[in-house]
């Protein structure tokens, strides 16, 4: 039995630019052999996706799931890469049923809101924003969340909050909410694929 517990293997699953993948990257790396995950694939919807380029130039293998509603070809796809957890960071569509049963409890996303408000389907990108401040809120933040059959609606892991400020605009209160998303999950990420090792036991 060996003592080394070898890191988990994550996958990313992204639509847009990847700025949390790279966020993820940079973190597990400085983390060296402390660090409890591996990227080993990232996968997009959308085949000009900046996540895909960022995977290339880090040499991790870079997929593009042509039909998002195919589960079982998604299951084949995160198989063939042995893939132990799943990490969304800005992937807009919704995840199989296939594929929650296969990494029940195992798959987590980031939502730049302090979910249980402003979360749902429809509820993305600009929109989230939008409604922060026309709801006169004086907080908003990032959300670490289990995903389940219902968006956005899964166990929450962890969150971090930021002020709203007056005069902000939707853009200025995404930048700073996405700055807390950069910290907040890949430190999360981390710990769960801590927890996820002393959860597996090794032979
Ligand atoms: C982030 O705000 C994330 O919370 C949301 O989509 C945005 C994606 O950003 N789900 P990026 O692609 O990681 O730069």
């Amino acid at each position: 039995m060996s003592d080394i517990t070898p890191p988990i293997r994550l996958a990313v699953l992204a639509s847009g630019g990847g700025s949390n993948l790279q966020a993820i990257l940079e973190h597990l790396d400085a983390l060296g052999a402390s660090s409890a995950a591996k990227v080993v694939l990232v996968a997009s919807d959308t085949p000009g996706a900046g996540a895909l380029a960022k995977a290339l130039t880090k040499n991790i293998p870079a997929a593009i799931i042509e039909n998002p509603k195919d589960g079982p070809a998604i299951v084949r796809l995160l198989e063939s890469h042995r893939v132990d957890a799943i990490a969304l960071a800005g992937y807009l569509k919704f995840v199989p049923l296939e594929v929650l049963q296969r990494w029940n409890g195992r798959i987590v996303n980031v939502h730049p809101a302090l979910l249980p408000a402003y979360g749902g389907k429809g509820m993305y990108g600009r929109r989230v924003h939008e409604a922060v401040i026309a709801g006169g809120e004086k907080e908003s933040g990032a959300t670490v969340h289990h995903v389940t059959d219902e968006f956005d609606r899964g166990l929450i892991i962890a969150q971090e909050r930021v002020p709203v400020e007056s005069g902000d605009t939707a853009d200025s209160l995404a930048a700073r909410v996405l700055e807390a998303e950069h910290r907040l999950y890949p430190t999360t990420i981390q710990q769960l694929a801590l927890s996820l090792q002393r959860s597996t036991p090794t032979n």
